[in-house]
């Protein structure tokens, strides 16, 4: 539930953002800003910015901006309420568990995830007490060394069928909050601990929260072989994946997921020298993963067992990295190998030389076909073709698109004229039902960011809006007394924001970052005018021209744009009224003319006035 907005803002104006940001970021003074590479996208001169005067950053490159807490949120995948959180926690403002009476929700959380950290705990100290033995000679004879056990928190459930039960709760713990946590299993006559005699692996969220557990048998005859955390208030396997607590900041660096199936894979990967390296939790990969690892790098190299599960796995999360929008790559290891055992029988070197060489998810899909025996005949080609192409479909940027059929076009020898028909066609037939014959699994498109949807104002627009929120105090008043009017804007970017501006203003405290951090208001708005409210020291010289004028005497730019916004508005409506001239009857055509005189009259007036 929310946490009250007093104490948001308390968090927000205590937390220095510089601070923050620059522990994940490594920032550079540049006269009252700071400057870096830009964390979310790729490039060799920086262009994120951030202000500690206005707590705001800004990317003028990919134009990601906000303030302390939405940087959180978009850098970590957090949602609003885990960042305000992080903060609090960092800076030591404390936040009642319980401060209202629709806070009970929030607070199970908060429980849950103390629950599971205590579990962690003494799951941690069970592994390193003498009852641990089975488990670290296990993970002796794997070779996992010390520090990817302390790294990952690895741990031992003991065999008893109550020796956790008992222990959290002696800590205080409820028995119910251990059966919401998953920590043990209720049946009609008793509750048992869920794990018993197995090596535990913690599940942590992105933030570094555990959520929920693996664990792998120690004994061949024990079943299954691996057991998992069920679905709780904190965890959903869906949505979480192993590791990348861990491997967030390789990611990021190598611009690449590596994705393997297991557990022991991505302990493996880590172990040997590559970091970035994540698994889904004893579920296939869903759109969400991708789309959470879509924050941190524009594409995933799948690192399956090489194997017919692993391969036809790898097959559907081919498909949805296409629905995704995040490249894809294949790595192909020899028959009957997984990630670990590969490392293990070569070398890490030769581990890195396919991951580097792995083909694209087309080449792949395609060679899945061959080796399958489905791209023999022209009947089996024409499916392939058709299947091929209803994935192709499935990619939601247009650009992404064309250029992926271009490829499949290479690949085949095929015209690429004929493939486009066959899109349209499977655009024609899905419009009735979204179903189609040739698709292999159910993948469904994400919905496609309208292009036009631009966030462009007018020059003479962003001077009002940067004069403007430079006195955010006086904004209230400004529109009150209708010095700025939403009929002045003529760009639809500038009449959204004004609107939001005119909704929210108040005469005093920080109601900005209100709106920064306000999720129903359209991130474009958001970012844009988190841009407007960073400092002028900015790559763009566009900006700087006008910042020096601004300098020179605000009110008088403030007035210039004005008139000159009123000027382009009178010269827009001169122009239709001419085209609507051109084609009236003879009663219509003397009102026109009479419209079109005033409007010369206005804008002369205007004219002179300069
Ligand atoms: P694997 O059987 O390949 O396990 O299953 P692994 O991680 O390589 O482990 P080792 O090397 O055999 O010890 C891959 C993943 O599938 C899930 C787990 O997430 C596992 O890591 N799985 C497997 C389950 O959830 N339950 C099972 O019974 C088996
Ligand atoms: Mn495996």
């Amino acid at each position: 539930m929310p946490i009250p907005e007093d104490i948001v803002e308390l968090v927000r104006s205590q937390a220095d953002i510089v601070e923050i940001i620059g522990e994940f970021v490594p920032l550079r003074r540049r006269g009252r800003s700071y400057v870096a590479l830009c964390p979310f996208h790729k490039e060799r001169t920086p262009s994120f910015s951030v202000s500690p005067e206005r707590g705001i950053f800004k990317c003028f490159g990919c134009g990601k901006g906000g303030n302390v807490f939405t940087f959180l949120m978009e850098y970590h995948g957090i949602s609003f309420t885990e960042a305000v959180r992080m903060v609090a926690h960092r800076i030591g403002i404390d936040i009642p568990e319980q401060q209202a009476q629709d806070a009970p929700i929030r607070s199970e959380k908060e429980q849950l995830y103390r629950v599971l950290r205590a579990a962690t705990d003494f799951f941690v100290q069970q592994l390193h007490s003498p009852a641990g033995q089975a488990a670290r000679l296990y993970l002796e004879r794997r070779g996992i060394r010390k520090q990817i056990i302390e790294q990952f928190q690895l741990g031992y459930a003991p065999a008893g069928w109550d020796t956790l039960q008992i222990t959290l709760r002696q800590q205080g713990f409820s028995p119910e909050l251990l059966a919401k946590a998953g920590l043990v299993v209720e049946t009609e006559k008793s509750t048992y601990d869920r794990f018993r005699h197995r090596l535990i692996f913690p599940i942590f969220h992105s933030f570094g929260q555990v959520v929920g557990f693996g664990a792998r048998r120690l004994r061949e005859e024990d079943t299954p072989k691996y057991l998992n955390s069920p679905q709780t208030m904190v965890y959903d396997k869906s949505q979480v994946l192993y590791g990348l607590y861990q491997a967030r900041d390789a990611i990021r660096r190598e611009q690449t997921a590596v994705i393997v199936e297991g557990y022991m894979d991505v302990l493996a990967l880590v172990q040997a020298g590559i970091p970035n390296v994540v698994a889904a939790c004893g579920t296939a990969l869903t759109a969400q993963h991708l789309r959470m690892l879509k924050r941190y790098a524009p594409a995933i190299a799948l690192l399956y067992d090489q194997d017919e599960a692993g391969q036809q796995a790898a097959v559907r999360a081919v498909e949805l990295a296409f629905a995704t929008g995040i490249d894809v790559f294949v790595v192909q290891l020899p028959e009957g190998e997984d990630p670990d055992s590969f490392v293990r029988r070569f070398s890490v070197e030769e581990l890195r030389r396919r991951i580097d060489e792995a083909a694209d998810g087309l080449a792949f899909l395609l060679h899945h076909l061959h080796r399958q025996g489905r791209m023999a005949t022209p009947v089996q080609q024409a499916q392939a073709v058709k299947y091929l192409v209803e994935v192709i479909a499935q990619i939601p940027d247009p650009l992404q698109q064309d250029f992926t059929i271009r490829q499949l076009a290479q690949h085949l020898r095929f015209p690429e004229a004929r493939l486009y028909q066959i899109l349209q066609q499977l655009r024609r037939k899905r419009r009735p039902s979204a179903a189609s014959a040739a698709t292999l699994s159910s993948t469904q498109p994400e919905p496609t960011p309208s292009a036009d949807e631009s966030t462009d104002l007018l020059p003479e627009e962003e001077t009002i809006f940067r004069i403007l929120l430079r006195h955010p105090e006086g904004i209230a008043s400004a529109i009150g007394r209708q010095i700025v009017k939403e009929e002045l804007f003529i760009s639809g970017a500038a009449r959204t924001l004004f609107q939001v501006l005119h909704r929210r203003a108040q005469p005093d405290g920080e109601w900005i970052h209100g709106i920064l951090q306000d999720e129903t208001i359209p991130e474009s708005i958001r970012t844009l005018l988190a841009g407007l409210l960073v400092d002028p020291e900015t790559p763009s010289d566009r900006w700087r021209a006008y910042e020096v004028r601004i300098e020179v005497d605000e009110r008088v730019a403030f007035r210039d744009s004005v008139r000159r916004l009123q000027l382009r508005r009178l010269q827009q409506q001169q122009e239709q009224l001419k085209q609507q001239l051109a084609g009236a009857d003879d009663a219509e055509m003397v009102r026109l003319l009479q419209q079109l005189q005033q409007v010369r009259e206005q804008i002369a007036a205007l004219q002179q006035s300069e």
